[in-house]
């Protein structure tokens, strides 16, 4: 079978991973063309992974009538627009990262042009939905093995950010509700099969100085309500000094599934003067790395086999809608409801 040949736009932290994982790691797949707004960037990828052809100017990818699929891994203050002339210039095949937008008006307009082009697969980066103990949870939720699933917890804590960067990051990110939360979220609603209903949040700003006053914040936790009556309950950080920390437990009336109960690095125990130590995982990339090349390997699979992804268009839309309704309860400690 002819390898689905991708194009990519955005070649910084997370792209470069992606035009990495498609050259090297995705055996149906090709790396076909790159396009980042950095020159050199794009040269390096040139030079090390050799695809067709790399360039400045996305468009010259969107017009590209050869390629089976567009990967865009830009800022998110970007996706909008990149999303809209994609579609609009014929691109049937889309994978976007996470956020789908940064406004409501963004995921409306996105929403209207996908649907009028007719794109036919629209994937957005919700890469936990790949992760193999996430996906055993899910299997086992599904099948009863818990009974009737009474509340999700979910921890997600960033190892201690260097002060300015986060600062010079906040602004464009959407802010730690918006930007870390929107993963949990949709995990939680995967997990349960449902949507929120209520939202309820406190955080504050306990670590960085300066960060209260670009309005973002460092810490939350954030209660939820679903419309199945499951209770949620999201904890979020940028202050783990020991590291990157994630925890999932869904409990139920027979039983409960937990993940990653202490974020051990690997299996292996250390010991000296120093007493009995285990690692810990150090950044998000290293505990997610197999589903970053797990979900384009969907991407193009769904693509070679014309099926759905996973992960979809009205999954990114819900997870913004979500996002502002309890970056709204965390402001103002309110009960939002979002019917
Ligand atoms: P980055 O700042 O490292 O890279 C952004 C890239 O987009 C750069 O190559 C830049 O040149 C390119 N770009 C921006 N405007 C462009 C234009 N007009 N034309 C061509 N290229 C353009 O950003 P990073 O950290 O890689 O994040 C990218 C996206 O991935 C963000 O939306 C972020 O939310 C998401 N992300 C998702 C993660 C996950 O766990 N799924 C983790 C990290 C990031």
């Amino acid at each position: 079978m002819e390898k689905v040949k991708l194009g990519i736009v955005g070649l910084g932290r997370l792209g470069r991973e992606h035009a990495a994982n498609i050259n090297y790691n995705i055996i149906n797949a090709e790396l076909t063309a790159v396009c980042s707004a950095v020159k050199e960037e794009v040269d390096s990828i040139m030079k090390e992974m050799n695809p067709s052809y790399g360039t400045t100017d996305y468009m010259e990818l969107f017009n590209d009538k050869n390629l089976d699929g567009i990967v865009i891994a830009s800022n998110s203050a970007f996706h909008c627009q990149m999303i809209c002339d994609a579609a609009n210039a014929g691109v049937k095949n889309i994978y976007c990262e996470k956020p789908l937008g940064m406004t409501l008006e963004e995921i409306e307009l996105i929403k209207e042009t996908v649907e009028k082009n007719n794109v036919q697969i629209f994937q957005i980066g919700y890469n936990r939905r790949f992760d193999r103990s996430l996906m055993t949870m899910k299997e086992k939720i599904d099948a009863g093995f818990i009974g009737k699933p009474i509340l999700i917890k979910l921890a997600n804590r960033d190892p201690e950010w260097d002060r300015e960067h986060l600062l010079r990051f906040s602004p464009t990110s959407g802010g730690l509700v918006f930007d870390m939360l929107t993963h949990d979220y949709d995990a939680a609603r995967w997990l349960i099969g449902s949507d929120a209903e209520t939202v309820y949040g406190m955080g504050g700003a306990f670590g960085y100085e300066g960060l209260a006053e670009i309005n973002d914040i460092d810490n939350c936790i954030i209660s939820i309500g679903f419309e199945n009556g499951v209770m949620g309950h999201l904890e979020t950080s940028r202050n783990s000094t020991y590291g990157y920390h994630v925890e999932v437990e869904v409990f139920g009336t027979e039983g409960c599934l937990r993940m990653g109960t202490t974020p051990n690095k690997d299996r292996v125990v250390s010991m000296d003067r120093n007493g009995v130590n285990t690692e810990c995982v150090k950044w998000f990339f290293e505990f997610w790395e197999p589903t970053f090349k797990a979900e384009l390997q969907d991407f193009a699979d769904c693509i070679q086999n014309n099926r759905q992804p996973k992960a979809g268009l009205m999954d990114g839309y819900k997870a913004v809608q979500w996002a502002f309704a309890a970056k709204e309860a965390v402001d103002k400690r309110i009960v939002v409801n979002m019917k």
